[in-house]
């Protein structure tokens, strides 16, 4: 369970929220923080046990989380989600694209399948996400939007072109519905995080880009939930269709 309850304040309450790939990893954590912050949860992944028992965990924990089952390149999938929130909270303030895949190939032996599939949840996914969540969000007077890309959304890393294709697309996505929604009062932000220790880079060999990072090391998972809560909260209230990095220092170079 990521009790991730560092902040004391409640920048969230009254508001209600769904994190996608919260079963685990950073989004376990980003769920676990907002509702710190005061906000109704509903986490959402595929991977259903897992994503129940840290609900439970963080229920236990006093906060407000719900575990959902969701593949978020299910247009269904989502419209049950915006269903659940809307029967259950009766509004929908903040949603955070977090569910995301990475495969390693270089580039001349990429195959369209794992390319298509890459593109389908990092970018797709968050599309889908936003096309279901506006509806209910117009109705609750506006919300915000975080789409989680990467440092690799910005530079390109050697064997990861699907991956840098499907997060430099989800920051231009998350530019133009920035445009596109600023007038019903929604904000759309992309966050970038360079290395974070993660299921997903466990196994990476050679310590991924902690070589090139600055800081020497990997994120914790609650590095980057604080810059989560902020997008989430009227902290931000200015900040749209902007991406905000955190890595440590990896892009300084
Ligand atoms: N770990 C890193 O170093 C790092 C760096 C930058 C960005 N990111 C991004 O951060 C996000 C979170 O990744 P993480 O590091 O916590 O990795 P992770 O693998 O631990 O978590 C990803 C979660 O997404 C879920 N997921 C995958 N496909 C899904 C689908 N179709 N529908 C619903 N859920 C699905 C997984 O089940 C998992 O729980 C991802 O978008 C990732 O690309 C990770």
């Amino acid at each position: 369970m990521s009790t991730n309850s560092q902040s004391t304040g409640a920048r969230l309450s009254g508001k209600t929220a769904i994190v996608t790939g919260a079963a685990r990893g950073q989004g376990a954590s980003h769920a676990g923080r907002l509702a710190a912050e005061g906000a109704r949860v509903l986490a959402c992944d595929v991977l259903d046990d897992l994503g129940e028992a840290e609900a439970a965990g963080l229920r236990k924990a006093g906060l407000d989380v719900t575990y959902l089952h969701l593949d978020v390149i299910s247009p269904g999938g989502w419209a049950r989600a915006v269903a659940v929130a809307r029967d259950r909270f009766g509004r929908l303030d903040v949603l955070v694209n977090n569910a995301g895949i990475i495969h390693v190939n270089p580039l001349l032996d990429e195959r369209v399948e794992d390319w298509n599939a890459t593109l389908a949840v990092n970018t797709t996914g968050p599309l889908l996400g936003i096309q279901a969540a506006v509806p209910l969000m117009r109705e609750s007077g506006g919300g915000s939007i975080v789409n989680v890309s990467s440092v690799f959304g910005i530079v390109g890393a050697v064997g990861y072109v699907a991956y840098c294709a499907s997060k430099a697309a989800l920051v231009a996505l998350t530019k133009t519905a920035a445009l596109e929604l600023a007038a019903d009062g929604i904000r759309v932000n992309a966050i970038c995080p360079g290395g974070v220790s993660t299921p997903m880079n466990e196994h990476e060999k050679e310590g991924g880009i902690v070589p090139q990072t600055p800081m020497g090391r990997r994120a914790h998972v609650r590095e980057i939930s604080g810059t989560v809560a902020y997008l989430a909260s009227d902290d931000s209230s200015f900040t749209t269709g902007t991406e905000m990095v955190i890595d440590g220092g990896f892009l300084a170079h």
